[in-house]
């Protein structure tokens, strides 16, 4: 099969045909249909995200279950399947404890194979790793069954695909982790495909002020259309004393990172009220470090920051439930995709989504 690969650190993808192994024990051959493109998979690129190459990047996809290998019960071939870019047991400790989105089988993920630490595909004999125990930048993908969730058959698998990532993500930010109220301000920084959605999760919940922070006003049109009140160019004012001006000087209930650098995350936290809360999206640099005054941070101040990884999900209760809001048009997915593309076009997406153009590109895979 044909499929986008990151070679090395600091190189542009390359189609390139790879072998395919046969589904191993609890293991399942998903044929990929859609998969979004995300800042994720960028970041591995750049090396913001360590990971080793050569590697078949995407996280954020949907398709149809194939062939199944030994011992696999939650789905059968022909099945429709969101892929979940975090592996849940439902065994082990984390997921016992509601938190499965630290699933402890992600552990062993995180080199770039499946749950055996190795990988399905391979190029003239040589492994090619997968993101996340997937690669959807690929037109077919051997992934653990409990990466991956069942969906009815009449969910467009473009749309189905961006559940994956930004609207677990998102959302997810929004309704999980933080718990955002009735008639509560907000402010998100960084209006991407995730923070889109962490702008329409916190329309969902009922929040009266959204205040959108990014540094393109392409962005910030998108974020209106997505439930933003107030929105704020980051490169032309000064974004906390701009939602200071908005929140009568208090700062916001709420507040979200969702971009990652250090400091929009001290830009969130300086934004956030007294005794408000501060939700870490936004995955940053392994170097990026936060300095805090501990008295005026967490005591005098009383504030709550806290880190949000795959929207604090329960997949198989999460994705069921976002495509209930989108059938009750309370959800918008159709409007996340910008740019439907070829695999091909990979690279143009990647300059796309750094020059503000696109919320996303789905690429849609030929078979
Ligand atoms: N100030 C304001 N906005 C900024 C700044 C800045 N200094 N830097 C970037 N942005 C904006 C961009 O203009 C863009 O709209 O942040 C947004 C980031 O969006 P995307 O590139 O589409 O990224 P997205 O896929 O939404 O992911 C956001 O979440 O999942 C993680 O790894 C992902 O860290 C990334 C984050
Ligand atoms: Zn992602
Ligand atoms: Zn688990």
């Amino acid at each position: 099969m044909k499929a986008a690969v990151l070679p090395a650190l600091d190189t542009p993808l390359e189609t390139q045909e790879l072998e395919i192994a046969a589904p191993g024990p609890g293991e399942v051959r998903v044929k990929v249909v859609a998969s979004g493109v995300c800042h994720s998979d960028l970041s591995i690129q750049n090396g913001t995200i360590p990971q080793p190459t050569p590697i078949v990047l995407g996280h954020e996809g949907a398709g149809i279950v194939e062939e199944v290998g030994e011992g696999v019960t939650k789905v059968q071939p022909g099945d429709h399947v969101v892929l979940s870019f975090v592996p849940a047991c439902g065994e082990c400790y984390m997921c016992r404890h509601g938190q499965p989105y630290v699933c402890e089988q992600a552990n062993a993920t995180a080199g770039g194979g499946l749950l055996d630490g190795t990988t399905r595909l391979s190029r003239d004999g040589s492994p090619v790793f997968q993101m996340a125990a997937l690669g959807t930048f690929g037109p077919y993908a051997i992934v653990p069954e409990i990466s991956m969730v069942k969906i009815d058959d009449d969910v467009p698998l473009e749309v189905a695909a961006l559940i994956g990532c930004g609207v677990l993500t998102g959302v997810g930010a929004a309704l999980n982790t933080a718990d955002v109220q009735e008639g509560d301000s907000v402010v998100v920084i960084g209006c991407g495909g995730v923070g889109l959605n962490v702008i329409q999760g916190a329309k969902i919940a009922g929040a009266s002020r959204i205040i959108a922070v990014d540094r393109f006003d392409s962005k910030l049109e998108m974020a209106k259309d997505f439930g933003a009140t107030d929105t704020i160019n980051a490169g032309e004012t000064d974004a906390v004393m701009a939602v200071m001006g908005l929140t009568e000087g208090r700062g916001a209930d709420v507040a979200f990172e969702v971009i990652g650098l250090g400091p929009t995350i001290e830009q969130a936290i300086n934004a956030t009220r007294k005794g408000g809360e501060v939700v870490l999206v936004g995955v940053p640099r392994m170097d990026v470090m936060v300095n805090l005054p501990a008295a005026f941070t967490w005591l005098y101040l009383a504030k709550t920051i806290k880190g949000c990884w795959y929207g604090s999900s329960n997949v198989y209760e999460d994705v069921p439930k976002l495509l209930d809001l989108w059938k009750k048009g309370e959800l918008k997915l159709e409007e996340l995709i910008s740019k439907e593309i070829t695999v091909e076009d990979i690279n143009e997406a990647f300059a796309d989504m750094q020059a503000g153009t696109v919320a996303r590109s789905v690429i849609q895979h030929s078979h």
